[in-house]
C-alpha cells in the first residue's frame, strides 16, 4: 500500500492531561495505479503515432521511387526484348534489371517499418524457414556465439510475406549476437503453437486489438548482456539505439513487419542474464490454407500473345508511354487516360472494343477505387485489373466484394505484365477476388 499518514496535535482535552493526536491515513495506491494505467496509453498511443507517420512518409517515398523504378524496368526489359541473342549489351540489361528488383525490394524494406509493405503474400512453415537460414545466420553472428535451433514439428503454417518474416528473425538474430559480443554464449532459435488469450497478446508497444486464438510462434534468445527496465521501454522507438555503430532501425522494422502481419511480440530480459524475444502470429488452420504460390512465372508466358485493346490508366505521363510500347510489345492495341475522368469518358464511348482496363490505384482527383465504382455503374460487368505500388494484401480490403480481373504490383518487367494480362483475359471466367 502506498499513501500518506497525517498526524494532528489535538491538545490535552482529557481530564487526564493525556495529549491527543489525530492520524489521518489516505491510501493512494489506486490512484497511482490509474496514473500509471494513464501513463502507459500515453506512451502507447505516442508510438502508434510515430510508426503512423513514419508510415506516411514511407508511404509517399514508395509510391514516386516505384514509379521511376517502373520505369527503369520497363524500358530495360524492352530493349532485353529487342536485343539479337548474344548481344554484349545483353549483360549489363540484365545488371539493370537485376540492380531495379533489388532497389524495389528496399522499397518494400522501408514500407515495412510502417507495417504497409506486405509484398508477396505465401502460407509459411516456420520451420522451413528457419530451417534454410540456419548456415546464413551461422554465418553472420559473433564467433563466439553458438547457435542452436529447437524447432517444433509439425507446426501450422502462417499467412504472410517470407522475406519480411526472414528480416524479423535476421534482425533478432543480429541483436542476439551484439547482446552476447565477444564474451561468447549461446543464441537459440525455438518454434510452437500456442492458445492466447486477448490479455496475453496485449503489449505496451502493440495497441492493437488482436483476436485470441491459435498462434504459431519463433522466439530468439541470448545468454548476452540483457536490459535494464528503462532500454526495454524504448527499445522499439525508432532510432534508439545504446550501440555505437547502432542505427536503432532493427526492432523498429520487426515492430512494423509484426503489426503488418497481424502479429504479437514479447519480451523478456534481465540484465546480465539475456534476452528472449517472442514473435507470435495468427496460425492459419490447417487445410484452409493454399497451395505454396511461387513468384516464379507461369510456363508459358513469355510465348503468350495478347488481342483487342486495353485501356491504360495513369496519371504518370512516363508510366503510360512506357506501359503502351509494353502492351504493343504483347500484341495489344491500346487507349490511354490520364485520369479517372477520362478514362469514363472513354470507356463510355468505346466499351464495345476495350477488352480489359488496367487502372492505377493512386491518382489525384478521381483515385482508382472511385473510378472503379464508376465504372462498374457504366458496366457491372467491366473487365479492371488495377496496378499499385501498395501490396495487394494492403488493397484487399478496399475492394473486398468487389472481384477484380487482376493485380499488377508497381515496378513490374515485361513479363510480370505478360503474367498479369494472361491471367486476367485468359478464360473469361468469373473472376477472384484480391
Ligand atoms: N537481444 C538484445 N540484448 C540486449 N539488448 C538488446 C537486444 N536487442 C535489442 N537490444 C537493445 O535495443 C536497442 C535497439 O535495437 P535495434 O535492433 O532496434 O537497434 P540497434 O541494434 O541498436 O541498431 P540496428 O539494428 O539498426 O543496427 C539496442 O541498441 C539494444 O540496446
Ligand atoms: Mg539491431
Amino acid at each position: 500500500m502506498e499513501g500518506t499518514i497525517i498526524a494532528t496535535p489535538m491538545g490535552r482535552p482529557q481530564r487526564d492531561n493525556q495529549p491527543l493526536l489525530l492520524l489521518t491515513i489516505t491510501d493512494i495506491s489506486e490512484r497511482k495505479r490509474a496514473e500509471e494505467r494513464r501513463l502507459q496509453l500515453e506512451r502507447q498511443m505516442q508510438q502508434t503515432q510515430k510508426l503512423e507517420s513514419l508510415g506516411v512518409l514511407a508511404g509517399g517515398i514508395a509510391h514516386d521511387f516505384n514509379n521511376l523504378l517502373t520505369i527503369i524496368l520497363g524500358n530495360t526489359s524492352l530493349a532485353l526484348d529487342d536485343l539479337p541473342p548474344l548481344s554484349p549489351a545483353g549483360e549489363s540489361l540484365l545488371t539493370i534489371e537485376k540492380t531495379s528488383l533489388r532497389a524495389a525490394e528496399l522499397c518494400r524494406q522501408i514500407l515495412a517499418y510502417s507495417g504497409k509493405g506486405r509484398f508477396v503474400i505465401d502460407d509459411i512453415r516456420l520451420g522451413n524457414l528457419v530451417g534454410d537460414m540456419f548456415s546464413l545466420l551461422q554465418s553472420s553472428i559473433s564467433k563466439k556465439a553458438t547457435l542452436n535451433l529447437n524447432l517444433k514439428e509439425p507446426l501450422p503454417p502462417l499467412h504472410g510475406d517470407p522475406g519480411q518474416i526472414r528480416q524479423v528473425i535476421m534482425n533478432l538474430v543480429t541483436n542476439a549476437s551484439e547482446a552476447i559480443g565477444d564474451r561468447g554464449g549461446v543464441i537459440t532459435i525455438s518454434t510452437g503453437l500456442m492458445q492466447c488469450s486477448r490479455e496475453y497478446l496485449c503489449e505496451p508497444y502493440l495497441y492493437e486489438n488482436l483476436a485470441e486464438g491459435l498462434y504459431v510462434w519463433f522466439e530468439v534468445s541470448d545468454t548476452g548482456t540483457g536490459m535494464d527496465q528503462e532500454t526495454q521501454r524504448r527499445i522499439f522507438e525508432p532510432f534508439f539505439t545504446t550501440k555505437f555503430t547502432g542505427r536503432g532501425l532493427g526492432l523498429s522494422a520487426v515492430l512494423g513487419i509484426v503489426r503488418g502481419h497481424k502479429g504479437a511480440l514479447k519480451v523478456y530480459s534481465k540484465p546480465g542474464k539475456g534476452t528472449t524475444v517472442k514473435v507470435l502470429f495468427p496460425a492459419l488452420a490447417e487445410g484452409k490454407f493454399s497451395a505454396e504460390q511461387g513468384a516464379a512465372p507461369k510456363a508459358g508466358t513469355w510465348n503468350w500473345k495478347g488481342a483487342g485493346t486495353i485501356l491504360l490508366v495513369d496519371d504518370e505521363e512516363s508510366v503510360r508511354t512506357l506501359g503502351t510500347r509494353m502492351l504493343e510489345r504483347i500484341g495489344f492495341k491500346v487507349l490511354v487516360a490520364a485520369d479517372g475522368q477520362e478514362a469514363l469518358d472513354i470507356y463510355r464511348k468505346r466499351r464495345d472494343e476495350i477488352a480489359l482496363i488496367l487502372l492505377d490505384l493512386t491518382m489525384p482527383q478521381m483515385d482508382g477505387e472511385a473510378t472503379l465504382h464508376e465504372l462498374r455503374r457504366i458496366d457491372a460487368k467491366v473487365r479492371v485489373a488495377i496496378s499499385s505500388g501498395y501490396t495487394e494484401a494492403e488493397i484487399a480490403p478496399q475492394f473486398a466484394g468487389k472481384p477484380l480481373f487482376g493485380f499488377l504490383q508497381k515496378p513490374y518487367t515485361l513479363n510480370a505484365l505478360t503474367q498479369c494480362l494472361r491471367d486476367a483475359m485468359g478464360d473469361g471466367e468469373i473472376p477472384t477476388e484480391p
